[in-house]
């Protein structure tokens, strides 16, 4: 697949089979986060590979929108560090994208949970252990896909101006 189609095809996916993601996987979808673009280089984010059911479930229980984690074989939350980039909320969206992307391509189904500033963001930062000056910018939950659900986007001419706001 080119970059256009693994784009327009990946979709949020919440049902998997039960079975496991191989390290050789995992290493690709992190790599693809490595190497997103930051602010300044500053390369803020720390991932955390969810490897153990335990740590899945306990985790998915303060995951108001992501409960379906504890049914996956692997989740990795994105942690950055405000402290370290001006832009720490954009940076962890484009390496969780970046991730995304890249299990999709791998043929893996994948979904972004969002945590930043939201309500699962501190029990779920307890659960991981995370230190109180780092946020928790998402869990991404991953598995072998069980469903394939269809999405529309809204269209170019619906959304594109033309050199000012407002005109088409
Ligand atoms: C910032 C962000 C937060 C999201 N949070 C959740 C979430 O908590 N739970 C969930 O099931 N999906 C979550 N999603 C997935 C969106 O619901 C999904 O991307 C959207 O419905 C479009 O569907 P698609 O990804 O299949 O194209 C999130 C997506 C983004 C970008």
């Amino acid at each position: 697949m080119d970059i256009i189609e693994v784009i327009k095809t990946r979709r949020s996916i919440r049902k998997y089979k039960p079975d496991p993601i191989s390290e050789e996987e995992i290493n690709k979808i992190l790599e693809a986060g490595r190497w997103a673009p930051s602010a300044d280089d500053s390369q803020p984010w720390n991932f955390i590979v969810l490897r153990s059911q335990e740590m899945r479930k306990k985790l998915a229980s303060e995951l108001i929108w992501g409960r379906f984690l504890s049914q996956a074989p692997l989740g990795i939350a994105v942690v950055v560090s405000p402290r370290a980039s001006s832009h720490p909320a954009e940076d962890g969206a484009a390496a969780t994208q970046n991730m995304l992307l890249e299990a999709h391509s791998l043929g893996l189904g994948a979904c972004w949970i969002g945590t930043y500033g939201g309500t699962s963001e501190a029990g779920a930062k307890k659960v991981l252990n995370i230190p109180e000056n780092e946020r928790l910018l998402s869990v991404i939950v991953i598995g072998r896909p069980a469903e394939s659900p269809q999405k529309m986007r809204r269209t170019l001419s619906e959304i594109t101006f033309t050199d000012r706001y407002g005109r088409r």
